[in-house]
């Protein structure tokens, strides 16, 4: 698409798109409950402040009262979500206030590729869309940003050709190919036989790269601050040739795949009631029930082999000005179900045991 820009991963389309929008000195306001190691991460490497807002725990929308409360002049943009598949209907009213603000609404859409509203696609609303590929598909990664203004599309693409590394496809490849291992493992229990990239000596000659500074590596996962008190040079994001022809060939049968988890979800959703209601549009990456025992709930679908997840709160650490009762209250109340291996035989377990 003409909008659009390809990247290496959903974090590093947030943080292009970031770097795009000239973040650096400036705050972006995000919801607290969101993934530590890529979203307020993202903003940090970019040079901006991430700011928390509170979310509504009815929807999961950001609480617009916390959000008008915390405009200023240092703020730059807004980050909605659409969580776990569903479309966030929240994000008409974030636009609105962000407009009147002068601000840029970037939509979050990295859970929810292919989520609709009345027909409407998520991405369309915001000013700035980011998704994911590795989120509903199991994909070697990868990433794209949705810019409505095509001139920060230009300068987006110039960033990235300006930081163009030598060896990015070789590292990028490999570390993205290892993640989709990772990723088919833990979601189909199975270990995937297409990934070649394990070679001892790959692992060794991208580490000398890295310490040499001949790659700059993104710094995600070690970044748990929002003070900013480094700076981080600006690393490739491209995706590569590899992952875009993978990614390609598996996006044809994401609509099979929607279809087929929204029908497991109609079937559990009479036996334990979805969290989020938006059946219609609603992909169900991943299918979210709230219950007052999570870790006894979490028990229950092991015993059938029902794969679950908690929600982040639950395994990653806060970032500070993040924390709050709501924050709270999901980690203990929200469990994520993994639709695409239930069958029939386990609702009726599930039943029996609920
Ligand atoms: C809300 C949200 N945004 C962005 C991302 C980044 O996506 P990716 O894993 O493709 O980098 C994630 C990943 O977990 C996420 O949960």
């Amino acid at each position: 698409m003409n909008n659009s820009i390809l990247t290496s991963y959903g974090r590093t389309a947030l943080y292009l798109a970031l770097l795009s929008i000239g973040v650096q000195g400036k705050k972006v306001i995000l919801p607290a409950f969101t993934c530590n190691t890529t979203v307020p991460s993202a903003i940090v490497q970019a040079g901006g402040y991430p700011l928390f807002v509170n979310v509504n725990l009815s929807n999961l929308g950001i609480d617009t009262n916390d959000l008008k409360s915390k405009l200023d002049k240092d703020v730059i943009a807004i980050i909605s979500h659409h969580y776990f598949g569903s479309f966030n209907k929240s994000v008409y009213e974030i636009q609105e206030i962000s407009t009147n603000a002068g601000l840029i609404h970037i939509e979050d859409c990295a859970h929810s590729l292919g989520a609709t509203d009345n027909s409407r696609q998520v991405g369309y609303t915001g000013d700035i869309a980011i998704f994911s590929f590795s989120k509903s598909l199991n994909n070697p990664a990868g990433g794209a940003i949705y810019f409505r203004d095509l001139s920060l599309k230009e300068h987006a693409n110039e960033l990235q050709e300006q930081h163009k590394n030598f060896f990015h496809s070789f590292i990028n490849d490999y570390e993205t190919f290892k993640y989709l291992s990772a990723i088919t493992k833990d979601r189909n229990n199975v270990e995937d036989k297409m990934f070649h990239y394990h070679l001892y000596f790959s692992r060794i000659f991208i580490k000398i790269l890295k310490e040499l500074k001949i790659y700059i590596p993104n710094h995600f996962y070690k970044i748990m601050d929002n003070q900013n008190k480094g700076s981080y040079p600006v690393f490739d994001t491209r995706m590569t040739v590899k992952q875009k022809n993978y990614i390609e060939s598996s996006i044809n049968n994401l609509q099979n795949i929607i279809q087929k988890r929204q029908m497991i979800a109609s079937k559990l959703d009479k036996i334990i009631p979805a969290y989020l209601r938006d059946f219609e549009g609603n992909t169900f990456t991943q299918y979210v029930v709230k219950h007052s025992n999570v870790c006894k709930l979490e028990d229950i679908f092991r015993k059938i082999n029902i794969k679950t997840r908690r929600v982040w709160p639950a395994f990653q650490p806060m970032w500070s000005g993040q924390y709050n009762s709501n924050i709270e209250y999901l980690k203990n109340h929200l469990l994520l179900v993994d639709l695409d291996f239930i069958t029939d035989e386990k609702i009726i377990k599930l039943e029996k045991l609920l």
